[in-house]
């Protein structure tokens, strides 16, 4: 990741060109990223058949160039041996006038011009009123583990890098473009895309993609490709929890959760977004992903060069739960920051569902020692420290601390925290503002809005238009003031509404809509300034639920908040879709107070704590409320969840039984990195009619080597042998004793030598 300093012009005008073509090029989203030691993947070209090849230990991504100049997709699926070749790549012959050849040959990436009817990766428009680019292969360049492909319209300046970045490790391919207007005016760019994939012909595909909405997210929808299009998307200016920038298609026939082919991907971009998932009339599957083209205009200035967000996809032949597993590495090893070490989630102590808005020195210091007590190690003041904030009604965009609750700032609070052996952090919104501040009376020019019309607030606040340079600045400048003044090792960055009327007033007209891309970059680039200012700095991303989370945000902040819903039972579904696209490691889950606000549903402390334990475990209860022998239990299970962590947050998970079609059971089973344990949660919903709890089947276990169990809450079955094969584990399978409602419980496996 470069992050270079970029210094914005203090106006809400756009920066003179020179300024815009190297924020572009600051902000070329995740272009870094770190290497895992691993194995290596290759790439190579054949200069006779003009053909790529991408491999890696699991995967191999064929293309050609064919009689049309075009780069074509060959082949992208398991590795093939280094023995298969393959011809020079043919353009698809036409079927009709109707079905030409530029729409069935599956393109790595199509300039809409010609006779082209599916879904363009680049749609521009010239000042002559032209609108027709149709892009050819020109030169490529192999660079270590990246091959780029320079291609160019067939008669205008306009050139179009394309990136290939394999993993070896995982077989992740990681892909984004480039686009040049070397024209010698302005030209605009409609629609672009990060990447087009294609996937083998077939007729027997499922698609699965994540929807929701506020504290229901991450629900896991199946449906079979059919011939058309579907377009998963958000245009809600950020990434949105009504669908997730990620998708997996698989054979329907075939699969089943452990086995089977899986094309998957996620896409890095916190803006509004869009995947389309289009069958042709060949019954060929392609899927188009970047920012979303509707209302979107872009302003490339001659000279100037935009760079698209990466998507990452990859393939796996072991269903669904292996492609989540890939994913959950590549974020690891090579996303997350830190890659590939991240460091270990600590576990948090959160004070908003317990004192809401009314925070103060004396009761977040009592809250502290109580915190402190059970184990916790970073303590988190959440909303309302700052300005005249007492409810979600006024303060936001006024960062300074509210001397009414902190009348000696908040050193106090923060020496008390670190006396206490725990670290500090903060809640902010930076992005938002409440009409009733003093940042609004002052800036109203500030938020996103169009002339006249109405500002539709959400929450009682509006957005901050941060693709102007002076909101840039102010937003950046107060955050490092806020750290660099205070001891801080944490923001939970939040975000709580959508946008509304995005209009830039400020810009040219013809540059208004860049706020599509402008707010994102000059997002990321603040991003990356704090965290290279301050290192030690860890950020949370949360927008309401889980209304930011993907590939984009990840690269730059350390853990993401999934929901508001914090009630144990539901979290076990939401959790569970989460983790089709992201690593249990950055998954926030909260053991909070029961009955729980959301649905009053009552559970066991013992079962909150299981719950929450699948992922990174904090606490939001109201401690004050807790009784000795809560606070006993606590202590138990948060030393408990240290002793599993590393396995929990870094190893490899298995969905042994999913939550989903309304199942009563739900078991998860991570696997450490060495394999030298697996961690197993299990939960029931009711038993039924006297039918005992399935037969819990262990996975990913070296089945000659030799495995003690050990129960860390709950009951298994009395004829549950203290230790036995991996062979025993996963072929035999191990009965738990749970009756009941809403039950939990965990036990691990771990493996000994033979003589132990
Ligand atoms: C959002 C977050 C909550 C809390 C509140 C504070 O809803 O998701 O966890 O921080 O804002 O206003």
């Amino acid at each position: 990741m470069n992050t270079s300093t970029y210094r914005p012009h203090i106006n809400g005008a756009r920066p003179h060109f020179p300024c815009r073509v190297l924020l572009l090029l600051l902000v070329f989203v995740f272009a870094g990223g770190a290497q895992a030691q691993g194995p290596k993947a290759t790439i190579r070209f054949n200069s006779t058949t003009r053909v790529f090849r991408i491999d890696t230990p699991r995967t191999s991504y064929i293309m050609g160039i064919n009689e049309a100049n075009e780069v074509q997709n060959l082949y992208w699926g398991g590795r093939l041996p280094d023995s298969d070749q393959f011809a020079a790549a043919k353009s698809m012959p036409g079927a009709a006038s109707f079905d030409p050849p530029m729409t069935t040959t599956p393109v790595e990436y199509a300039g809409w011009g010609g006779m082209l009817y599916v879904e363009p990766s680049l749609k521009v428009s010239f000042p002559d009123g032209n609108r027709d680019l149709v892009l050819q292969y020109v030169s490529h360049k192999i660079d270590g583990d990246q091959l780029s492909i320079v291609m160019k319209d067939i008669s205008r300046e306009v050139y179009v890098t394309l990136y290939y970045r394999p993993d070896g490790e995982t077989g992740i391919l990681r892909r984004s473009a480039e686009v040049e207007n070397r024209t010698d005016t302005a030209i605009t760019i409609e629609q672009v895309s990060a990447a087009t994939w294609n996937l083998p012909r077939g007729t027997d595909y499922r698609l699965r993609y994540l929807t929701g909405r506020w504290a229901g997210e991450w629900t896991v929808q199946e449906q079979p490709v059919h011939p058309g299009k579907t377009v998963l998307e958000s245009r809600r200016g950020t990434t949105g929890a009504q669908n997730n920038p990620w998708f997996a298609i698989d054979y329907e026939g075939e699969n089943d959760s452990e086995r089977g082919g899986v094309w998957f991907g996620g896409l890095g971009w916190s803006g509004s977004w869009q995947i389309s998932v289009e069958q042709d009339m060949l019954q060929q599957v392609r899927v188009n992903g970047g920012p979303n083209s509707f209302d979107f205009a872009y302003h490339l200035p001659k000279g100037g060069k935009f760079g698209t967000p990466a998507f990452c996809a990859g393939y796996s032949d072991q269903g669904i739960g292996g492609a989540s597993r890939l994913l959950h590495r590549y974020e690891i090893d090579t996303l997350l920051p830190g890659a590939p070490k991240p460091k270990l989630r600590p576990v948090l102590y959160n004070s908003w569902e317990a004192t809401g808005f009314d925070v103060n020195e004396v009761g977040q210091m009592a809250l502290a020692e109580k915190a402190a007590s059970i184990g916790i190690e970073r303590f988190v003041m959440d909303d309302g420290w700052f300005g005249q904030r007492k409810d979600d009604r006024a303060g936001l965009g006024d960062w300074y601390v509210n001397s009414q609750k902190f009348p000696h700032g908040l050193k106090p609070l923060i020496e008390k925290v670190h006396s206490l052996g725990m670290d500090f952090g903060l809640w902010v919104e930076p992005e938002m503002v409440n009409p009733d501040s003093d940042l609004y009376h002052k800036h109203p020019d500030w938020v996103l809005n169009f002339t006249g019309r109405p500002r539709t607030e959400g929450r009682n606040q509006l957005v901050l238009n941060l693709a102007r340079p002076d909101v840039r600045a102010y937003v950046y400048e107060f955050l490092d003031k806020l750290l660099t003044e205070n001891d801080i090792a944490f923001l939970k960055w939040d975000y709580n509404r959508n946008w509304s009327e995005p209009g830039w007033p400020a810009a040219p007209l013809d540059e208004q809509k860049d706020v599509y891309v402008d707010f994102i970059h000059n997002l990321y680039g603040i991003l990356a300034e704090l965290k290279a200012k301050h290192p030690n700095v860890e950020i949370e991303s949360c927008s309401g639920g889980g209304s930011r989370v993907d590939l984009g945000i990840m690269h730059l902040t350390d853990e993401v908040w999934p929901s508001d819903n914090t009630d144990a039972y539901d979290r076990l579904s939401i959790q569970n879709g989460f983790t089709y696209a992201y690593a249990p490691g950055v998954m926030m889950a909260w053991v909070t107070d029961s009955p729980s606000w959301a649905n009053q549903r009552s559970l066991s402390l013992e079962y909150r704590f299981l719950s929450s334990m699948q992922g990174s475990l904090g606490i939001g209860s109201n401690l004050n409320k807790w009784s000795s022998e809560d606070f006993a239990t606590a202590k138990k299970m948060i030393g408990q969840y240290k002793t599993v962590r590393e396995t929990v947050q870094r190893g490899e998970l298995y969905r042994l039984i999913t939550p989903e079609h309304g199942s009563e059971q739900s078991v998860t089973e991570s696997v450490a990195r060495d394999g030298h344990e697996a961690v197993v949660f299990a939960f029931l919903h009711s038993s039924n009619e006297l039918y005992p709890y399935p037969r819990v089947h262990l996975e990913g276990l070296d089945r000659n080597a030799n495995y003690r169990i050990e129960v860390l809450d709950g009951r298994v079955s009395g004829e549950t042998p203290s230790r036995a094969s991996g062979a025993y584990w996963m072929d035999r399978g191990i009965d738990l004793d749970l009756q009941g409602d809403f039950r939990a419980m965990a036990f691990r496996v771990e493996r000994v030598n033979a003589n132990q």
